[in-house]
């Protein structure tokens, strides 16, 4: 098993590859809808659960900013979800949820993952990647927002 900010990074690309899809082929797009909604708040979910509970004692600030980044992210998807997918409104709405969550993700790689690597050791690292699995394997089954 990966450590868990490999994972995470893996994500950012699987989620990245899906904005790609749902803007450059609108035949799948329905389906694709469904995944990002899964892919995403499961990701969320999972990371609140593993790398921020973590981290919150150690860096509050840096987590409740990030946490208010995962909001934020939630609230966009909520808006972007009521737009019909035939609706003019739709891909400008996809591309401003693209731009929240690159923004938060590019946070994340910079300063979530140094502070990361400088509080937690290698085995925490490993250990969590296997919890950060679970989670989002559970998160799957409960549709977490
Ligand atoms: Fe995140």
């Amino acid at each position: 098993m990966p450590q868990i900010l490999e994972l995470i990074r893996e994500d950012h690309g699987l989620i990245g590859v899906l904005f790609d899809d749902l803007e450059n082929k609108p035949e799948t797009r329905d389906v694709r809808c469904i995944t990002l909604r899964r892919e995403l708040t499961g990701h969320m979910y999972a990371e609140e659960a593993t790398l921020y509970a973590w981290l919150r004692d150690m860096v509050p600030e840096e987590i409740r900013r990030s946490l208010d980044e995962h909001d934020a992210v939630r609230a966009v998807l909520v808006r972007f979800e009521r737009i019909p997918l035939r609706d003019d409104a739709w891909m400008p709405g996809l591309r401003e949820l693209r731009g929240e969550i690159e923004a938060h993700f590019a946070t994340e790689e910079g300063r979530v993952f140094a502070l990361a690597e400088q509080h937690l050791s290698q085995d925490n690292l490993f250990e969590l990647g296997e919890t950060f699995r679970q989670e989002k394997e559970a998160a799957a089954q409960t549709a977490v927002i």
